[in-house]
Parts: structure tokens; sequence; C-alpha cells
């Protein structure tokens, strides 16, 4: 007999019920060196995208709403760039009478959000595999969120690069659109001169939100307890984090 118990081997967690694809995510790439050429381009075999267009998980729903998403009419809210799940992963438990929606634009780090979610046991939040900006421009309907979540976007810090930046002119004006009145818009990073281009941007193209209202760090009680994996990482390296929200008011 053995001395201890046989443990059962962990079932492999079965994801489809939280990560959806887009297109693009699912590996339906065409080849663009050359545009006349209709053939799909071919992934290094093991190669991410190799391995994306294998699986199969579900399609990204036309409309991205608690309906279609959730079966139910619950307040919705997105975070833009959700790395490694942390914030959703925390907060879908926190507050289970919200749905929470991540789009994370690299696969492995979805996949990995998407399996922190799974492992909570939570049914009131999904990620999506996928790029937020084009998502938001055509599939959130206006008005409809409750908040919109950026943590620590990419820098970018080569002024040539800054378009690529996930809060620029017209993301701001498709989280002012995709919010309700009264919705939030969270924004926090550790670079300084993001943190003021933002609130400049904001000031300029969408009045609407009003005056950025600072929010407070939290005290942290665990290895863990941090708004996000990057708000730990500044921390824990006394590194600045500048905080705001704005509430849409018209
Ligand atoms: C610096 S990480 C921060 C991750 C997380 N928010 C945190 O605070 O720990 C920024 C994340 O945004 C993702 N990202 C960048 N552009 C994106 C886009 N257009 N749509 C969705 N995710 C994006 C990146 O892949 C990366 O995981």
């Amino acid at each position: 007999m053995p001395r201890r118990q046989v443990r059962t081997p962990k079932q492999p967690l079965d994801l489809n019920r939280y990560l959806l694809v887009t297109d693009r995510s699912r590996g339906e790439f065409v080849e663009t060196e050359d545009p006349d050429s209709a053939q799909p381009r071919r992934f290094q075999p093991g190669s991410e995208e190799d391995v994306l267009s294998q699986e199969t998980f579900p399609d990204v729903p036309q409309t991205l709403s608690s309906q279609t998403l959730f079966g139910d009419d619950r307040p919705l809210e997105i975070e833009v760039g959700s790395g490694k799940g942390l914030f959703l992963s925390n907060e879908c438990q926190r507050c289970p009478e919200t749905n929470f929606l991540g789009i994370e634009i690299m696969h492995k780090y979805a996949k990995h959000a998407a399996a922190r979610i799974a492992k909570t046991g939570a049914e009131n939040a999904r990620m999506i595999s996928g790029n937020a900006e084009p998502l938001f421009r055509s599939r959130v309907p206006n008005g409809s969120l409750e908040a919109v979540h950026v943590y620590f976007p990419d820098p970018w810090w080569k002024k040539r690069h800054r378009k690529r930046r996930v809060v620029n002119e017209t993301s701001i004006r498709s989280f002012r659109e995709a919010l309700r009145i009264g919705g939030r818009f969270h924004f926090w990073t550790d670079v300084l001169d993001y943190f003021e281009a933002t609130i400049e941007l904001i000031a300029q193209v969408a009045p609407e939100f009003g005056v950025p209202i600072p929010e407070e760090k939290q005290d942290s009680t665990h290895d863990l307890d941090y708004r996000t994996h990057f708000e730990r990482r500044s921390r824990q390296n006394q590194i600045p984090v500048y905080r705001i929200r704005y509430e849409k008011r018209r």
C-alpha cells in the first residue's frame, strides 16, 4: 500500500469557455511581402503563429456585450492589454455582479490570463486574444461600458513610435464612445511622459471626460495583492506610479 495518498493527475484546464480569438490571432494571415499572392503565410514550425493556426478556440462575436459574451445584462468592464491577467482574475472575484473582458494582443499572455481566470472558477470574466483597437472601433456598442482599464501600457519611448501607444487619439475617442455616461476610464503608468501626454490629449479630444481624478495606492497584504503584475514590479523596485481615473460626464 502506498504510504501517501495517490494524487489524481491534474486535469488540463479547459480554456474554451474563457478564451476567444480574432481571425488575426487565429493565424489566418495572408502573405504581406507579396500582396498579389493569395497564399496563406507559412509559419515557422513550432512558432507561436504556427501553434495558433492549429488551435480551435471560439471566435470573438460580432458585438462585444454582456449578452453576447455572458448571456446576461450585468455591467461590462474591459481591460486593454491584460498581460498575465492579475487584475482580471482578482477583480472578477471581488465584483461578482460585474462582467470583465480582457483584450491582450500577445496570444501566449492571453492564454496565460485565461488560465488564471479559469483557475478561479469565476463565470464573469473572459479573455480575447487580439488587438483591442479594431475591436473597440467596430464591435463595442456606443454607451455600453461601465469601465475601461489600461494599466502600464508599453511606453514606446521613441517619438516616431508614439502612434503605436495603446492610449492615443483614436483609442481615447473609442473609449469615450464606448463608455456610458458616468462610466470610468482608469489609466495607470510608471512613465511620467506617457501620463502627462495622456492627460493633455484627453483634455483636447475628450473634454467629456472632465478632470482626472487621482487614484490611491492600496497597501498590499500579500505577494499578489497589486492591481497588476507591472504595478507589483514597479512598487517592489520603488518606481513611482501615476494613477488616474476619469468619469464620463456627458
Ligand atoms: C507592459 S504590459 C502590461 C500588462 C498589464 N497591464 C500589467 O500592468 O501587468 C502591456 C501589455 O499590453 C499588451 N498590448 C499592447 N498593445 C495591445 C493592443 N493593441 N491590444 C491588446 N493588448 C495590447 C501587450 O502585449 C502587453 O501584454
